[in-house]
């Protein structure tokens, strides 16, 4: 199994248009020891031909674009792909948008959970997605679903509803189906991995299901809940927006220690995110954890 890391960045991508907060600032000006990044998504194969992608962000179209392994093939006519299906890990923008960017009369099988496919019948511009090409699969949550040679099952984790969706009420209206994890296996060979971009907490139910497992691919927005108050960017908490930090007593550091998750890597990181510059303290700290950060175009077989 082939995994790429099209975009590493949360919504906004690195460095963000409208910001100059440190880290926007230096990637900008092309300091050493930061990198950009485009917006969350992952692309994953088992024979390196057909491809799942998980999420479609708003770069979808320069992810592909650097991306030989996703460009048509020279032998399969004039209009073609490897895309085979899409899944979808939540109704965010920055996992969502990209939808808009593959309506040229591409063939593939989107998957989602029932709440998220919800979202998108109701908002029409996706109608520019033929359902008669692109059929619109709901996951049965717990259950695996062949794609593409590939089971992919989803599975609820706590998270929150996309912001669009927001309304009156506990928890701005979220629901069982909001956000998923998703955890890919080759069926042929066993080799497997989770997937879980957006997620505010590692309840008993998470913790079980990831214990021991290989590898786990995990909600790096901040790195702590405060980071964007802080440095003057939001009134936002990562906790506000449905996102676990990095540190902190509750935080993906200290939760993972006890899972035994043999290979941990960090995605979906906001540009306030100081583990995005190499040279810092907090990039030191979650090394030495035991963590990896993702980078667009990182590639990982199992
Ligand atoms: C998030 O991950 O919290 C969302 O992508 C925020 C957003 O929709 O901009
Ligand atoms: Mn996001
Ligand atoms: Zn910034």
């Amino acid at each position: 199994m082939i995994i790429k890391v099209l975009g590493s960045a949360a919504g906004g991508g690195f460095p963000q248009a409208n910001c100059n907060c440190r880290n926007c600032g230096d990637v900008r000006a092309g300091r050493p020891g930061l990198s950009a990044r485009t917006q969350s998504s992952l692309a994953v194969s088992r024979d390196g031909e057909r491809w799942v992608l998980l999420n479609a962000s708003p770069d979808l179209r320069q992810q592909l674009a650097a991306t030989p392994e996703l460009a048509p093939r020279a032998d399969q006519g004039l209009r073609s792909s490897p895309i085979a299906a899409l899944v979808l890990t939540n109704g965010d923008v920055d996992h969502v948008a990209g939808l808009l960017s593959l309506r040229e009369g591409l063939a593939f099988t989107l998957y989602a959970s029932a709440r998220v496919l919800q979202a998108l019948a109701a908002n029409s511009i996706f109608n520019v997605l033929n359902t008669a090409t692109v059929p619109r699969i709901a996951l049965a949550l717990g259950q695996a679903v062949e794609m593409a040679g590939l089971t992919v099952e989803a599975y609820p984790v706590p998270g929150k509803i996309a912001l669009y969706l927001e309304a009156a009420g506990p928890d701005f209206g979220t629901r069982e189906g909001d956000s998923i994890g998703l955890e890919v296996r080759d069926p042929a060979s066993g080799a497997a991995f989770h997937y879980i971009p957006g997620c505010a907490a590692v309840d008993t139910a998470l913790a079980a299901r990831l214990a021991g497992t290989p590898l786990v691919l995990f909600d790096g927005t901040l790195y702590t809940d405060e980071e964007m108050i802080a440095q003057g960017l939001s009134d936002k908490t990562g906790s506000r927006m449905g996102h676990i930090s990095m540190s902190g007593p509750h935080g993906s550091m200290a939760v993972f220690e006890a899972l035994g998750v043999k290979r941990r890597i960090y995605v979906h990181m906001n540009n306030s995110n100081p583990v995005l510059r190499e040279d810092s303290p907090e990039r030191a700290h979650v090394e030495r954890a035991g963590w990896e950060v993702a980078f667009d175009g990182m590639e990982i077989r199992l």
